[in-house]
């Protein structure tokens, strides 16, 4: 096949004929001058087509092209700086792949529903290619840091026969006959991985059987989970505010394009550098109080509690040491106040509320059996896990940073949904 340049390598070729193979964004008609907005991909450039620079059958095909027909244009690079990107292509030579009638999404507005039904074809918009990229990058940052700052990648299974987390959003499927639930996060494996491997991460698609329709919550979302060995819960908080500081710096570093795109206030951003505040969960009780948000210690944070407390602060937030009973059965509790647990959740600014959760774990097999009781959890399906108190038990902490919510934050969106490539909601399994 001939040879394309990626528009994203068009500026090494100024001056130079190339060919460009991609898709039309949308073509404007003014009279011997169509322009032809074309994306491969990569990036997006305008390319100029001239009556009197091209053949009859060029400019025919210039004129006649249409939204998200593919097309492959030859031409040469020219500087501009007015352009998007800083490069123009002058056309000497248009040749239509195939004539795409009718796309069903144009420029106007459409209805969330009505793009997300063509989700696969939404993801060929400006706004959505940008928020994969930032994703994209998201990823390897997280991969990044993790694999420079001695974790190892361990990845842990899909489909479990235990809960993690709260058992009333657990997927259940059969094997072959036994049940078994989709995982809610890989935790519990990656505390027998660390007595293993020392420093060990996780990152895997992860689900919950969500029935709330939030702007924050998706019933298939991606997590990083990383877990030290002899770590206890200020260790889990200053490497959270390094990782976080280098997930969103990367981005910035690198995307800083497809944040203008997505006319992220990125300010905001480049202020994300550690340490972050750290609160106790007594102390965001009372931030509630006095700003008259309706709770009674004891209970969990929801959307409304979260923006709330982090609007005191323009960094992430720290709040530690939650109610033992509103978290899970495998944290930690703090000895000399038995009724808290050594856990942190870590608020993200704007309103995006939690992107991590973690804490220490239980090292006691004798707490860690009497949590499983009050759980009202099934002993036998533990026994493995209760096997990590029994031989060589260490203190060790660990965190979960949900992915979507991290890329919506970063990306300023108003909803998680456009976060994922092909979003799984409550109401949503297609396409
Ligand atoms: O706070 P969570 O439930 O913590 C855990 O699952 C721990 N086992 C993690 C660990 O310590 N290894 O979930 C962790 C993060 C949340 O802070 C949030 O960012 C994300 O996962 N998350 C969701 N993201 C999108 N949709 C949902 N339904 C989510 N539920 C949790
Ligand atoms: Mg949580």
């Amino acid at each position: 096949m001939e040879q394309q340049t990626r528009i994203e390598d068009i500026g090494k070729h100024a001056g130079e004929q190339v060919t460009v193979k991609g898709w039309l964004l949308r073509n404007t008609d003014k009279g011997r001058l169509q322009f032809l907005l074309v994306r491969d991909g990569t990036g997006f450039i305008q390319c100029v087509v001239f009556q009197k620079n091209v053949s009859p059958e060029t400019f025919e095909n210039a004129r006649k092209v249409t939204q998200e027909s593919s097309l492959i244009v030859r031409g040469t690079v020219r500087a501009e700086p007015r352009a998007p990107g800083g490069y123009e292509l002058d056309a000497t030579d248009v040749e239509i792949v195939q004539l795409a009638q009718d796309f069903p999404i144009t420029p106007k507005e459409h209805g969330v529903d009505f793009l997300l039904d063509r989700r696969h074809l939404w993801l060929r918009s400006q706004r959505q290619w940008a928020i994969m990229r930032v994703r994209a990058t998201i990823i390897r940052a997280i991969r990044g840091w993790l694999d420079g700052n001695g974790f190892l990648n361990v990845d842990t299974p899909i489909l479990t026969p235990t809960s993690c987390e709260d058992t009333s959003t657990l997927f259940a499927t059969d094997y072959f006959g036994e049940p078994a639930y989709l995982t809610q996060s890989g935790q519990l494996y990656s505390e027998a991985t660390i007595m293993a491997f020392g420093r060990v991460y996780c990152f895997g698609p992860t689900f919950r059987a969500e029935k709330s329709k939030t702007r924050r919550h998706l019933t298939e979302f991606w997590m990083v989970e990383p877990e030290m060995a002899y770590a206890d819960l200020d260790e889990c908080m200053r490497v959270e505010e390094e990782f976080v500081s280098h997930i969103v710096q990367t981005a910035l570093r690198e995307r800083a394009y497809e944040l203008e795109l997505l006319e992220r206030n990125t300010a905001l951003l480049k202020n994300i550098t550690p340490p972050f505040p750290r609160i106790s969960y007594d102390a965001a009780v009372e931030i509630l109080n006095k700003k008259g948000v309706e709770i009674t210690w004891g209970d969990d944070f929801g959307a409304p509690h979260e923006t709330a407390i982090a609007e005191s602060f323009d960094k992430p937030v720290f709040v530690h040491h939650y109610p033992a009973k509103c978290k899970a059965f495998y944290m930690e509790v703090e000895p000399d106040r038995p009724e808290l647990s050594k856990s942190v959740d870590l608020l993200a600014p704007e309103g995006y509320g939690e992107i991590i959760g973690g804490g220490e774990r239980t090292a006691s097999l004798e707490l860690l059996e009497q949590r499983i009781r009050e759980h009202k959890l099934p002993r036998e399906s533990y026994e493995w896990y209760l096997d990590l108190r029994r031989y060589g038990s260490v203190p060790h902490s660990g965190f979960g940073l949900g992915l979507e919510r991290t890329v919506a934050w970063i990306c300023g969106l108003p909803h998680i949904r456009e976060t994922n490539p092909f979003p799984r909601m409550l109401t949503r399994l297609y396409p």
